[in-house]
């Protein structure tokens, strides 16, 4: 009673210092006069058919985009964000249920790891021990197996602070899983500003030497989900050059200079301009650049604008790579948010370590000692113009 008392008078307090007016609610697409209002946090639980629950949350900034993220994965399962108008619509692929993201062959939205991309012929080497892994793409293995981070239940809370909320997940992951030597402690937060910047920071620990290169796998159109492809969109990439790969989509180890060819994305260009010149099967763009900031710091990786639309997205990352996928291998066979997803309905930018990292000597490292911390950011930053 007296706590309760105690309470009553703290917010009787807070009320009478409280503005004697408030101004007036501004309407949602009215970007300026928002800016003083505070980032909101919303959650609600679901259940999976096998009786697992599930938070949902809702990031909702007053710049107008909102984030949905679920423990399946710690997926980030929907974004929406306003045009030029203020329309808002949903700019990344998406499924309606929570539950269809335990199959998710796609990998839309979730944090991907213990290795994100490809390891060659699903084994490596580290400290004179061979480890082998599952095999499932082709020969190699594919963005932590199939059981891999993307499939698991994260543990979600609410993080950071009122006005700044964020969503931390957290996932150990034993010592063999998915045939990765040691226990591995990751956490992936999620934090929203009111400009309308969804911040990923991932951490990770580990009581053994295991590679770790962890990443998110949103697929955006910023046009919205299931409406037409992303050949129109305009892409910069800040990267001079590329890691060329085999026909498994294993780098061979060189870094080529994109000049001159259909990865050049230095200078802003519509992704179709020159994708039938990529070749592959399917053709398109599914490739690792070598970012020019080469990691470490928070550096501008990429800019995507929808001319139609007018909604624009940078990437910031501190990672030396970026997988630049177009959606080649989506052929309407799946359905989301929007309706059916074609070829090319969407496009990835896979902040990351490159791919075969640690059975390629000269690309940066990706193993992680006890005692270390790993640590990577990574921007998605909304406007219009
Ligand atoms: C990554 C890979 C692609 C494809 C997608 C998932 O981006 O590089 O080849 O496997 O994931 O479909």
């Amino acid at each position: 009673m007296r706590e309760r008392a105690l309470l009553s008078f703290l917010l009787a307090a807070a009320v009478a210092c409280a503005p004697a007016a408030d101004p007036p609610e501004p309407a949602p697409e009215d970007a300026a006069s928002t800016a003083n209002e505070p980032v909101t946090l919303d959650a609600r639980t679901e259940t999976l058919s096998d009786g697992r629950e599930v938070e949902v949350f809702e990031l909702a900034s007053p710049s107008g985009v909102r984030v949905e993220l679920i423990e399946v994965g710690a997926s980030i399962s929907r974004i929406q964000a306003p045009d030029r108008d203020g329309t808002l619509a949903d700019v990344a692929l998406g499924f309606e249920q929570v539950e269809q993201y335990l199959e998710n062959p796609p990998y839309l939205g979730c944090a991907v790891g213990r290795v994100a991309n490809r390891i060659a012929g699903a084994k490596f080497e580290l400290d004179g021990e061979t480890y082998e892994l599952a095999a499932n793409d082709g020969p190699n293995h594919l963005h932590g197996g199939p059981g891999g981070y993307c499939k698991v239940l994260w543990e979600g809370e609410a993080a950071g602070s009122p006005g700044a909320p964020a969503v931390r997940f957290t996932y150990t992951s034993p010592d063999g899983e998915e045939g990765y030597p040691g226990t591995l402690e990751a956490a992936v937060t999620y934090t929203l500003d009111a400009e309308g910047a969804l911040r990923i920071d991932y951490q990770a620990t580990t009581d053994a030497p295991t590679p770790v290169n962890l990443t998110n796998h949103s697929y955006f159109n910023l046009a919205g989900a299931g409406s037409g492809t992303i050949l129109d969109h305009v892409l910069e990439l800040r990267a001079s050059r590329y890691t060329p790969v085999d026909d498994t989509l294993i780098p061979t180890g060189e870094l080529a200079s994109v000049a001159d060819t259909p990865f050049d994305f230095t200078a802003p260009t519509a992704i179709g301009a020159r994708i039938q010149e990529v070749g592959g099967d399917p053709v398109g763009y599914d490739h690792n650049y070598a970012l020019d900031a080469e990691g470490g710091s928070l550096e501008l990786a990429a800019r995507l604008h929808d001319p139609a639309s007018g909604r624009a997205m940078d990437v910031l990352t501190t990672e030396p790579g970026v997988q630049f996928y177009s959606g080649n291998f989506m052929d309407g066979s799946l359905s989301g948010r929007g309706g059916a997803y074609p070829q090319y309905a969407a496009l990835c930018l896979e902040t990351q370590h490159f791919p075969d990292s640690i059975n390629q000597p000269d690309f940066p490292s990706v193993v992680l000692r006890p005692g270390e911390t790993f640590s990577s950011t990574t921007v998605y930053r909304f406007s219009t113009r």
